[in-house]
């Protein structure tokens, strides 16, 4: 029998947590023991995994050593991975990371499996692997191909991303504020998770502003992008909140080296790892949030030539923040890693 691991999930109860844990059990993850942690006011409850019931620990500095973990995958925000993440790693697991705490820390690997798995055996340096930004994952498998073949030199992008982005209280905020819209009571809606009303809205600010005037956000796509790639692409991102609860959009405009056909281009994507074409325009089919849900792949199309250069092209990238931008590459992450420490 092949070798099977002690798993951590922290933040085992929130949007990505929940996420992680079924793709594990899609995905027959050799799982030998599963240890769920979330805060204090979690800690009793009870999730099931693999139709059994499986108790919610309270997250603390000793419960790696103390539960033997060997893969611990934590989305319970970036505070909570600065504080616990050593612990982990102390305890010879190996951290994969869901938050933006150790991105851009140069002795932590940040990883898109389908992109840049090589970068994976860097990760005894610190013990730690990061998952990249939800934009920046479903955006580098879409343009990584295109790079390969037309060498990218430039990237314009414009988002639409779900309230479930900023996690499980955001969803819940936009839904309540339809139901106060449907009794006419939104006007008196309040907002927690976003500054400003999500219903029937779109807000041009995800994460707070930075001295350039863009947010943490779109600066994250630009430097995620470049450690990934590892290339000094130019990058300008907009990074919109619209009222949908899940599944992120993108509108890409790229800009090549040299000039790009928008059918090979879609003929080269057709055959990209995790990606799938949607692009008839006779049948008005194209990617959409409402159609990637519970989706491990990322949906390309609108593929078409710019009007006035032959070395730009643009198209529409769509997939499941929670799954593909969270949960489906962390556990990627895991599947690779345990291919290349060959314990499979
Ligand atoms: N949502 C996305 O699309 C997405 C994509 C990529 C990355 N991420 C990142 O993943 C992280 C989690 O996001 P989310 O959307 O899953 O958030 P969420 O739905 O708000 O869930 C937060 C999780 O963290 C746990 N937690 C909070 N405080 C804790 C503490 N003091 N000790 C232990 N556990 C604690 C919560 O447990 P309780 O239920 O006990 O409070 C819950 O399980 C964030 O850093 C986020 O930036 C999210």
């Amino acid at each position: 029998m092949s070798r099977e691991f002690n798993v951590a999930i922290v933040g085992a109860t929130g949007a990505v947590g929940e996420e992680i844990l079924r793709i594990l059990e899609e995905e027959n993850f050799p799982v030998a023991k599963l240890v769920p942690l979330a805060s204090a006011k979690s800690a009793g409850n009870k999730i099931t995994f693999n139709e059994k019931d499986v108790v919610i620990k309270e997250l603390t500095k000793d419960i790696f050593e103390a539960e033997k973990v060997e893969i611990a995958l934590f989305s319970a925000g970036g505070s909570i991975s600065a504080e616990f993440a050593q612990s982990a790693a102390d305890a010879g697991a190996v951290v994969i990371d869901n938050t933006s705490h150790f991105r851009m820390n140069a002795d932590v690997p940040l990883v898109v499996p389908e992109v840049n798995p090589e970068d994976i055996k860097e990760w005894k340096t610190t013990g730690v692997i990061a998952n990249p930004n939800c934009s920046t994952i479903q955006m580098i498998q879409a343009i990584k191909p295109l790079d390969d073949a037309y060498d990218l030199v430039r990237v314009d992008v414009s988002t639409y991303q779900a309230t479930s982005g900023a996690g499980k209280s955001a969803m819940e905020e936009l839904v309540t504020q339809m139901q106060d819209f449907f009794s006419f009571k939104l006007d008196e809606s309040k907002h927690e998770a976003f500054n400003h009303q999500i219903a029937l809205n779109v807000i041009p600010q995800i994460d707070d502003f930075t001295d350039n005037g863009y947010t943490k956000e779109e600066m994250k796509m630009v430097n995620e992008t470049k450690k990934i790639m590892h290339k000094d692409i130019e990058l300008s991102a907009t990074c919109v909140r619209v009222p949908t609860l899940r599944g992120h959009a993108e509108a890409l405009t790229l800009t090549f080296d040299s000039d790009v056909d928008a059918h090979k281009a879609r003929e080269l994507l057709s055959k990209a790892p995790n990606i799938v074409i949607v692009d008839d325009l006779e049948k008005n089919e194209y990617p959409m949030p409402a159609a990637c849900i519970d989706k491990n792949e990322t949906f390309v199309g609108r593929i078409r030539n710019d009007t006035y250069r032959e070395n730009m092209l643009h198209m529409f990238v769509v997939a499941d923040n929670l799954r593909v931008g969270a949960a489906t590459n962390a556990v990627r992450i895991a599947q690779k890693w345990i291919e290349m420490e060959e314990y499979n």
